[in-house]
């Protein structure tokens, strides 16, 4: 150890041995390389952490989003999410989230033209989801044909190219949506909607939703607005669970359909991309205001959760929900209103007052009204998490590309601490069944 520590240091004593270690402070962390020389003796390995989940655990460095959990910050490359949404629309936000600054007149317009130039698929893309059974649940449809798309697009391997990374990135962004329509449609036996290159991205989604026999689907604007925002706020939320699965298998240097397909998987699991369906459940449940006290008490008491309340990172109210709240109203405008809306904001108003939620800094978060506004699209429930992903998209992609061109980064390869059976004797089938 040096006689004076440097000031942005830690010391630690290591009482097994009596030693003390100086390590570095940088951004507020300590690199966990630096813990391996910690150790009993040459024998041993090195003292590391042990973090499932990674609750404390950087994995990265990152300028795309960033949040303050405590404030009810979110922020995409330095714009508040709340300026975002209302001042700008998917695309303009995707490309940000990209390329990291805001792009000029000429810049968009290239954007735009590229993204809505490559929303068509392969027809063999059509084929290979048309061989799902008929009940195939669409977000597994969806997370294959992402896949899928490696094999269509084998160049994507040359990751280290800028300009195949952007290929890729756009073809991805634009197809998305064609993916994911068509994996509704399966499920409703109705025939697949081509794009429709005159519409813009949100409202060519909805054509290739919702499209029957008419020439042209036209949607109401509000509604297109309302689905464009609801794509802004899921754009990147850093490193959640299936970033950090796109960042994890985009480490082995895999093409980005693939890193992406992953990261649709880990969105798949309730715990990351399901909570608002819970909360339609919920209030269905509640079924009406007089119930709401009851089943308060049923929460305090510990007996369930108010879902769509609390969360990892914010001890405050998400950002996102507040601007998704005035989303719903907008489009309860158009659909006629839900009388689970009424329900929502009656459970709001008693918990943010009440001394439980308020203690444990219980807020609304994103899925609190999401599920709302979807169902008003009457979207079935299986289909939130599709649309979660086309919205996510951009942000996997933006956090794949930092990766790939950052040079600290390696394979993704965590540590274990091994407690099972060492040094055993294999005895053959024949022996020890005998
Ligand atoms: N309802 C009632 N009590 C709650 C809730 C809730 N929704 N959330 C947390 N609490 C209580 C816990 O019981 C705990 O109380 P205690 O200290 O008396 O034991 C305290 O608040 C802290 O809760 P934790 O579970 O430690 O908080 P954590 O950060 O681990 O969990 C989570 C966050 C999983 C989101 C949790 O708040 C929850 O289950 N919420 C409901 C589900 C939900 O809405 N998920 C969507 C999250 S947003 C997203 O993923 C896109």
């Amino acid at each position: 150890m040096t006689d004076v520590a440097a000031k942005d240091s830690l010391t630690v004593t290591d009482n097994r041995t009596g030693q003390t270690y100086d390590i570095a402070i940088t951004d507020n962390t300590i690199a966990a390389k630096d813990l391996g020389q910690i150790r009993l003796d040459e024998e041993q390995p090195g003292l590391a952490t042990y973090d499932p989940g990674f609750v404390n655990t950087a994995s990265c460095r990152s300028s795309v989003t960033y949040i303050d959990g405590d404030k009810g910050i979110l922020e995409y490359r330095g714009y508040p999410i709340e300026q975002l949404a209302e001042k700008s629309n998917f695309l303009e936000v995707a490309y940000l989230l990209v390329h990291g600054e805001l792009p000029t007149k000429e810049q968009y317009d290239s954007w735009v033209h590229e993204i809505t130039y490559h929303t068509f698929v392969h027809e063999n893309v059509k084929s290979f989801m048309q061989g799902f059974r008929y009940d195939a649940h669409p977000m597994g449809m969806l997370m294959a044909s992402v896949g899928a798309l490696s094999t269509f697009y084998p160049d994507a391997r040359n990751i280290s190219d800028a300009d195949n990374r952007h290929m890729q990135i756009v073809r991805m962004i634009a197809k998305m949506p064609t993916l994911g329509a068509w994996s509704f449609r399966h499920a409703q036996g109705k025939p697949y909607v081509y794009p429709d290159n005159d519409l813009g991205y949100t409202a060519n989604f909805l054509s290739m939703l919702f499209k029957m026999s008419e020439s042209k689907f036209e949607a109401d604007e509000r509604l297109v607005k309302a689905l464009d925002v609801l794509f802004i706020l899921h754009a990147d939320h850093e490193q959640n669970c299936s970033t950090n699965a796109v960042r994890s298998v985009g480490s082995s240097q895999v093409d980005p359909y693939s890193a992406v397909s992953a990261g649709i998987g880990a969105l798949y699991g309730p715990l990351h991309g399901g909570a608002n369906e819970a909360v339609l459940r919920m209030l269905k449940r509640i079924g009406s205001k007089e119930n709401i006290p009851a089943f308060i008490d049923g929460v305090k008491d510990g007996n369930e959760r108010l879902m769509g309340f609390g969360h990892r990172v914010y001890k405050n109210y998400d950002p996102r929900a507040k601007i998704i709240k005035k989303s719903a109203e907008d489009v309860f405008e158009v659909t006629g209103t839900n009388p689970l809306l009424d329900i929502a904001l009656e459970l709001e108003k008693i918990a943010l007052e009440d001394e439980y939620f308020v203690k444990r800094k219980l807020y609304p978060n994103v899925d609190f009204y999401s599920g709302l506004i979807y169902e008003a699209f009457q979207f079935p429930p299986e289909m939130f998490t599709v649309l979660f992903a086309i919205g996510r998209t951009p942000g996997w992609l933006a956090q794949w590309s930092e990766l790939v061109q950052d040079k600290d980064q390696k394979i993704a390869r965590p540590k274990q601490i091994y407690t099972g059976d060492r040094e055993l004797t294999f005895t053959p089938a024949s022996e020890r069944w005998s």
